[in-house]
């Protein structure tokens, strides 16, 4: 840890924002002093008043906090509100003709829905789910492309109380299977097809495999018809989204739930193979995307939000999905990646359609920073007032490109830290107030009680590398493991006895109080921005019948991060030259059938053996080093057998 440390530390650059952002900035510092005074005084006050005065409820609530049984916290109990209505009717009255979102094709078409017409394709497919059969708390899959269907789907299924389930489109049938079991899903929505950079990827084909091989609990699919293409469609079960809406009224009443119904469960790697069906409330929820999405991205009525997340990720549901609308927003949508047809693409859409705050991960920016200047260069980018980045640790550089390039070196960049788990930004700046530094998340928000702490739990302030906990609850917490309230418990609060919850990140403090992550505590990596389980790559590889045994480690990558390395012991001899580039292909594929491309190892190295103590337990840190291609210095003589190290090095 104290390498990494005193690594960072050398950055001491300090960004202010301009007299003229704070002077507009819907936080500024009289704002924020009186948010932190409040937030300290009176907790619960704070949060209850800040859900009465941003959220519109049916019912008010007489409770704001229930910590009656920690770590189960319950927030607003006995209030009742719809989380559709508040993204959508209540902006009617006066924004009815505002555009909610700008949709731009992977090929460059562009579709727009107002507010009113938002509503309408919201209700129809709201009564089209109750008409197929789906009630409040009935669980609904989304295996969808990233299209404004997506979130008519997600919005539909909160407007009748259904819990939502969205699985990123990159995942394959066997984790779909995976996640619609765990989840009992009564129905799946889907595409025929994904477009990306210009191809067509069946995704529909997709939901059959994982059905076939199971989630017996599904009996209806709906398939949007995204392109020409036709499929096969499995009579009784399948109905296309087109059909499913024909007839149905553009009016739909929402229903009003209570605030800890659950809204939506979203799948996560966790250190072990199996991923965390993630279960989050509807009010508590919704109201740290919508703060967020006024003190972060400072959104106002005139701006153009764009947020390059899938709605497959936390960071689509609250900062697509969900935020933006709750703030009555005009959000951009892109369904393609942003190579096609070019590096361009991404600054070409935001000069297109005059995007005022943009919002993308790190991986994206060192991807295209990686191109030159020349293509941003190309494209009008003034009407960008604030830029965010999410994921993972920003480098500095990519952070000074990201600032001069494509920000004209007059947006303020916030690097927002948060989980699946969190719901919501947790440490981020204040653009109109906070001081910024490359690489640092800045400080925690409001009412969030961030804590670095040592392995007793005793609180470090004096820039000392620890655990990054949260000591109070906050209303957009993680609620529970779907199905599994133990690991809930172990997971989360475990380590420190239900004192804090641990968030799984190292972190440090500088000397102005600004957090500094470092990296995560358990055996997660995370690749381009995406959590992805050692366990659950390494419980993909075994499942091949050639490999005995498997152990996964990260190696710092230029672009992505992290990128997945592993180490692999076959129940056979080590193939070499051609036969060994073929095992090794095949397993790459293995690996991406069984989770998708974005779990596929980089790197695959035979061994006969794994370097292990003499307890049987493998030495991940000695795989690190040599996956990083470093010499090892550290004491070996508890290994088992340490020859083994010598044949893991040979390339
Ligand atoms: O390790 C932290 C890293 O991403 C993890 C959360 O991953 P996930 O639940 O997939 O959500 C990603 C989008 C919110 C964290 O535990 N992480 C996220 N944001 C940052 C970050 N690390 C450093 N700086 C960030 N801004």
């Amino acid at each position: 840890m104290s390498n990494n440390i005193k690594s960072i530390l050398k950055e001491t650059r300090v960004f202010s924002p301009s007299a003229e952002f704070k002077a507009a900035a819907n936080v500024n510092d009289a704002v924020y002093q009186e948010l932190l005074a409040k937030a300290d005084n009176d907790y619960v006050g704070f949060w209850s008043d800040l859900a009465r005065e941003k959220l519109s409820w049916s019912k008010d609530f007489t409770v704001g906090l229930d910590d009656s049984n920690p770590p189960f916290y319950k927030w607003f109990t006995d209030g009742e509100l719809n989380a559709s209505y508040n993204c959508i009717d209540r902006h009617l009255a006066d924004k009815s003709d505002k555009l909610a979102i700008i949709f731009e094709q992977d090929g460059g078409k562009v579709e727009q829905y107002t507010y009113q017409e938002l509503h309408a394709e919201v209700s129809r497919f709201a009564n089209a789910l109750t008409t197929q059969g789906i009630e409040k708390g009935d669980r609904v899959v989304i295996y969808m492309p990233m299209v404004p269907q997506a979130v008519f789907a997600m919005q539909a299924c909160a407007r009748i109380g259904a819990i939502h389930s969205v699985v990123f489109g990159g995942f394959s049938a066997e984790a779909l299977k995976d996640r619609v079991e765990s989840a009992e899903a009564k129905m799946v929505i889907t595409a025929n097809m994904s477009v990306r950079g210009g191809k067509s990827i069946p995704l529909k084909a997709a939901v059959d495999e994982a059905l076939e091989k199971g989630g017996n609990s599904v009996n209806t699919v709906i398939v949007y018809n995204r392109t020409d293409d036709v499929i096969d469609m499995k009579e009784g079960r399948d109905i296309s989204w087109q059909d499913a809406v024909a007839g149905m009224s553009n009016y739909h009443d929402a229903l009003m739930v209570n605030a800890e119904h659950p809204l939506f469960l979203l799948y996560t790697s966790g250190s072990t193979g199996q991923p965390k069906g993630i279960q989050h409330s509807t009010g508590g929820y919704l109201l740290n995307a919508h703060i967020t999405n006024e003190w972060v991205f400072d959104l106002k009525d005139s701006d153009i939000f764009w947020c390059t997340a899938d709605v497959g990720w936390i960071t689509g549901h609250t900062y697509v999905a969900y935020g933006p609308l709750s703030v009555g927003a005009t959000m951009v949508m892109f369904e393609g990646v942003p190579s096609y047809p070019d590096a361009g693409r991404f600054w070409q859409i935001c000069q297109d359609h005059a995007v005022s705050v943009f919002y993308t991960a790190p991986t994206a920016i060192r991807a295209l920073m990686k191109y030159g200047d020349a293509i941003p260069n190309q494209y009008d980018l003034t009407k960008l007032r604030l830029l965010g980045t999410v994921g993972e640790p920003i480098n500095p550089e990519a952070w000074m490109w990201y600032y001069n390039i494509i920000g004209g070196g007059k947006c303020p960049i916030v690097d927002t830290w948060w989980q699946t788990e969190t719901g919501a930004h947790m440490i981020a700046p204040l653009p109109g107030v906070t001081d910024l530094k490359p690489g640092s998340c800045t400080k925690p928000l409001p009412g969030i009680d961030a804590k670095i702490v040592d392995e007793a739990g005793q609180v470090l302030e004096n820039g000392d590398g620890g655990y990054l906990v949260i000591e109070k609850p906050w209303p957009s917490m993680v609620r529970t493991i779907w199905g599994d309230d133990d690991r809930f418990v172990e997971t989360y609060f475990g380590m420190f006895n239900n004192k804090y919850y641990v968030v799984g990140d190292s972190a440090h403090l500088d000397t102005d109080g600004n957090y500094w992550i470092m990296g995560r505590i358990d055996d997660v990596l995370n690749v381009s921005g995406h959590r992805l389980g050692t366990m659950e790559i390494e419980s993909a590889l075994v499942s091949h019948p050639l490999v005995a045994e498997s152990a996964v480690v990260g190696k710092p990558h230029e672009i992505k991060g992290e990128s997945v390395f592993a180490f692999v012991v076959l129940n056979t001899d080590i193939p070499e030259g051609e036969e060994r580039a073929e095992l090794i292909q095949t397993l790459r594929g293995h690996v991406a059938k069984e989770i998708g491309p974005i779990a596929k190892p980089d790197e695959i190295r035979f061994g006969s053996n794994l370097p292990k103590t003499r307890s049987g337990k493998i030495m991940r840190r000695l795989l690190r080093t040599i996956a990083k291609g470093e010499e090892i210095t550290s004491d070996t003589s508890t290994l088992e057998d340490p020859t083994i190290l010598e044949q893991l090095m040979k390339d």
